[in-house]
């Protein structure tokens, strides 16, 4: 297993990513073992976050309660066994989450702008107040 930060993986990277090192670091690291490397999900498990509408909703509340919280699909007969998404807001802090969020509506087909920390932690508090 290469270390995320080996000058190795750090240079691929550079040449076959884009987005800054650090946010795509993030996304492989913390999203893309469901999401996919590049973000085009897994049918029937895990949606897709390349060219997505809601994660490039202007407004940016929702996605950014989805990566503080977790979610899960609802279930259905298809899908007994829903498949759930973790919450990461004990794991990352605001500026982890708007870097990733950042990266993710800005690259692979998505072009929405940036979300600020300030967005994340208005969330962040408001989940706090009214869980
Ligand atoms: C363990 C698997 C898993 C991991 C890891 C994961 N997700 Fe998810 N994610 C899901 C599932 C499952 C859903 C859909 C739940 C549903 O259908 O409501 C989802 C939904 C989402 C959505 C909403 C998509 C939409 O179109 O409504 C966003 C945005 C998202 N994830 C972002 C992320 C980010 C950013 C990360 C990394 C910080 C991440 N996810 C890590 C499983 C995961």
């Amino acid at each position: 297993m290469l270390c995320p930060n080996s000058g190795f993986w750090r240079a691929w990277l550079d040449r076959e990513a884009p987005g800054s090192v650090e946010e795509t670091t993030q996304h492989l690291a913390n999203c893309s073992a469901c999401h996919g490397p590049n973000a085009e999900g897994v049918p029937n498990m895990f949606p897709r976050l390349a060219n997505d509408s809601s994660l490039q909703a202007r407004d940016p509340t929702t996605i950014s309660r989805i990566v503080l919280e977790g979610t899960r699909a609802p279930m259905t007969g298809e899908r007994p066994t829903p498949s759930a998404m973790p919450a990461f807001g004990w794991k990352l802090n605001d500026t982890e989450i708007s870097a990733v969020l950042s990266y993710l509506r800005s690259t692979h087909g998505n072009n929405a702008p940036a979300v600020s920390s300030d967005e994340v932690m208005r969330v962040r508090r408001a989940i706090a107040h009214n869980p």
